[in-house]
């Protein structure tokens, strides 16, 4: 079972008691602006959502993890890594994605998982290098990429929906945990 510990958040995988909390996060406009073709999503694809999520677990090693609040057990979000399938030209690439729900934001936490989860992927999944794809616009996500060291590299488009995509990247050997 994999954990990680912050100061201030826990880490963790899904389970059944996270889909209340999930169905409300991507209830809201503000969670999904950025994310897919920007729609929010009705309670059933929250069961869906965990199964993707702990289907990439068991299958890659990594995954996306649920965001816990030390001091209150709150669900404050999800953090962490996919191959993103929507984009064939980034063959098996990983990325690091995020989603805080929007009283959790302000307070550094997305970049305190999004560190955690970079230093999970080099030491433990040994990976050497991971990348953003970011919708052109979304402007917190790239700043809480740039304060990981991400860089920008390239631009592309959604092969579907045709939005202007940015790619950053860090490599990894060179991060500082
Ligand atoms: C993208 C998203 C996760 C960023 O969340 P966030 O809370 O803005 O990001 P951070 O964790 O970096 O915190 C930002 C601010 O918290 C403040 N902060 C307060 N206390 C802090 C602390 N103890 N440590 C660090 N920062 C702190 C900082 O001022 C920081 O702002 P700065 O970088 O301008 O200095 C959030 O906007 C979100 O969920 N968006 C919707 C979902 C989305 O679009 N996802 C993208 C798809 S990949």
């Amino acid at each position: 079972m994999t954990e990680i510990r912050t100061p201030r958040l826990l880490l963790r995988r899904w389970d059944d008691s996270d889909l209340a909390a999930l169905a409300d996060l991507h209830a809201d406009p503000r969670v999904m602006r950025w994310i897919g073709d920007g729609s929010v999503l009705d309670a059933d694809a929250a069961a869906e959502t965990i199964e993707r999520w702990e289907e990439e677990w068991d299958d890659e090693g990594f995954g996306v993890f649920a965001v816990e609040l030390l001091a209150s057990g709150e669900l404050a979000g999800a953090v962490g890594l996919t191959v993103p399938a929507q984009l064939p030209d980034l063959g098996h690439e990983v990325a690091v994605e995020w989603r805080l729900g929007p009283q959790f934001r302000g307070q550094g936490y997305a970049s305190e998982a999004a560190h955690a989860t970079l230093e999970f992927a080099l030491q433990d999944r040994g990976l050497e290098r991971v990348v953003a794809v970011l919708r052109v616009g979304d402007t917190a996500s790239e700043n809480v990429a740039r304060k990981l060291g991400m860089t920008f590299e390239r631009e592309t488009e959604h092969p579907e929906l045709g939005f202007p995509l940015r790619i950053l990247a860090i490599d990894l050997t060179e991060f500082e945990a």
